[in-house]
């Protein structure tokens, strides 16, 4: 089970650094050990020393080692901090920051080459949701194209597009019906996305084939995200 928060463009480089030594000191203390992820800002990177079930990573970077991509980010500047997992597609850098399938397909086979975690994130847009579950899915196979299924460390989070920083979260039956159907084609984790709080993280976690939560908003706060990895601790021992 993967419990993630990503930062977005939140926290500054002092607040990560209590964010992640609390978070740390919170797992090492109750011995917990449910996989968790923390995007921080790329100017909040550092090398942290943290338990092995948790990772730092990098919400985005340019499929470079290094080059002239003015004001981008490679993997030696990732490498210097140990960085092991990244987040590819996010809808943040699809919709606003306009990045389209083939420089995602760019991106993923660089992280590939490189033997880092992804997080693929997919998910459709409110008018394509509005169609049913079938355009749903066409939706976000499409979202696939090019994309290596079979990569061993690849993590696929299903995260609606109009679920996102709206505090409308998916129904659970629509999760369920679209991991379901996500679980025939990809035999990888699936996490879910989209408005997560520390009420509903439990129920979400439930759903079958919900191998875990990407959370921004509730997860910003220590305390939340504490509370968060505590009821999916929780919920892995009665899973196992
Ligand atoms: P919210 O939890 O704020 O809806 O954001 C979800 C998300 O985009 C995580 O990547």
């Amino acid at each position: 089970m993967i419990i993630a928060s990503n930062f977005k463009t939140n926290h500054t480089r002092k607040s990560t650094r209590e964010f992640i030594t609390q978070i740390n000191n919170f797992v090492k203390n109750n011995s917990l050990d449910v996989q968790v992820r923390i995007y921080p800002a790329l100017t909040a990177l550092d090398s942290f020393e943290c338990e092995k079930s948790i990772k730092i990573g990098a919400q985005n970077f340019y499929p470079t080692c290094k080059g002239s991509f003015t004001g981008e980010i490679g993997f030696e500047q990732l490498e210097e901090f140990g960085v092991d997992s990244v987040l590819i597609g996010h809808s943040e850098r699809r919709h606003i920051l306009k990045e389209n399938n083939e420089l995602l397909v760019k991106k993923f086979n660089f992280a590939k080459e490189q033997g880092v975690e992804i997080l693929y994130c997919v998910g459709e847009p409110k008018e394509v949701r509005e169609k049913g579950i079938d355009a749903v899915m066409a939706y976000i196979l499409g979202q696939f194209d090019g994309i290596d299924l079979d990569y061993k460390r690849l993590v696929i989070a299903y995260e609606p597009v109009w679920a996102i920083g709206t505090g409308l979260t998916a129904s659970n039956n629509d999760i369920k019906e679209v991991l379901k159907r996500l679980k025939v084609n990809i035999q990888k984790p699936l996490l879910y996305g989209g408005s997560v709080q520390v009420d509903n993280v439990g129920d979400i976690l439930n759903i079958k084939n919900c191998d875990g939560v990407l959370i921004g908003t509730a997860s910003w706060e220590k305390e939340n995200f504490c509370k968060i990895i505590d009821t999916a601790q929780k919920i892995r021992r009665v899973k196992l």
